[in-house]
């Protein structure tokens, strides 16, 4: 089968970016799944119902989130009637919904899930990620596709994370640092890997983020950040083609494009 992850959807102009791309490239690409993480979907941070609705009209199947699952308070509320939703899996916290689910595509292949917060730079109290998923996997069937999102700082541990679990799971992508690196690659045991897809949302920022609010703040300023709505797109997502019966990758490769403002 053949699954795309988008990396983490940015703002008013991620969403839109998404809405305009994904319908086209799910055709182009004949893709059976479709996973993003969205974290940063409602204004920069935090992922409201109404958005939530929304990337799934785009074409979404399956969301995930990570250091800003909890921004938008409403998601308390909402998200255990929103099974498409992941919040990170090794939270500490006692948190509503849950952080891996098994979901099936269209043609009825059994795809799971899970969505995981890395301990670098993080600063919230999780279990550790490597202990934590190792308990996952003997807790689940290990013949079903998997896919993981690591959502992290630092190469290292995000490369640890995939040389660990090589071969026990279909597929392990990055996010969180919204910047796509070019180490995309099949690992010796079958498992697709990438240590950040990278982010969809606008392009001239910094990280999504208005430029000149992140400058200041380098310079010493105090300020909120604020998203520009008015920008170019950025759209980055990986596409994984995985072998239905072994549940092993074959194949992975980035999309990396930019949609002008005029044609977004
Ligand atoms: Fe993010
Ligand atoms: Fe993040």
């Amino acid at each position: 089968m053949k699954i795309m992850f988008i990396g983490d959807i940015t703002a008013k102009i991620g969403r839109r970016v998404v809405g305009k791309l994904l319908p086209k490239l799910r055709d182009k690409y004949d893709l059976d799944f479709v996973i993003a993480n969205a974290e940063n979907a409602t204004h920069g941070k935090g992922l409201i119902f109404n958005h939530y609705e929304l990337l799934l009209d785009a074409g979404i199947d399956a969301i995930t989130l990570g250091n800003h699952y909890d921004d938008k308070n409403e998601i308390r509320q909402y998200i255990d009637g929103a099974p498409e939703i992941l919040r990170p899996y090794n939270l500490k916290e006692d948190y509503p919904g849950v952080g891996t689910a098994l979901f099936v595509s269209e043609e009825g292949i059994r795809v799971r899930v899970t969505s995981l917060l890395l301990e670098a730079f993080m600063n919230i109290d999780v279990f550790n990620p490597f202990f934590a998923f190792e308990k996952l996997l003997n807790e689940e069937s290990a013949s079903d596709i998997h896919i993981v999102d690591i959502h992290g700082e630092t190469t290292a541990e995000k490369l640890a994370f995939g040389f660990e679990f090589d071969g026990r799971v279909s597929a392990i992508v990055g996010t969180h640092t919204h910047v796509q690196t070019r180490d995309y690659r099949i690992l010796e045991n079958g498992t697709a890997y990438i240590t950040d897809v990278g982010m969809s949302g606008p392009y001239n920022g910094i990280l999504g983020v208005d430029k000149e609010k992140v400058i200041a703040r380098m310079k010493g300023e105090r300020g909120p950040f604020t998203y520009d709505n008015s920008d170019d797109a950025i759209f980055n997502a990986v596409i994984i083609e995985i072998d239905d019966e072994s549940g092993k990758a074959t194949n992975i490769f980035p999309i990396y494009q930019i949609v002008k403002e005029k044609d977004l």
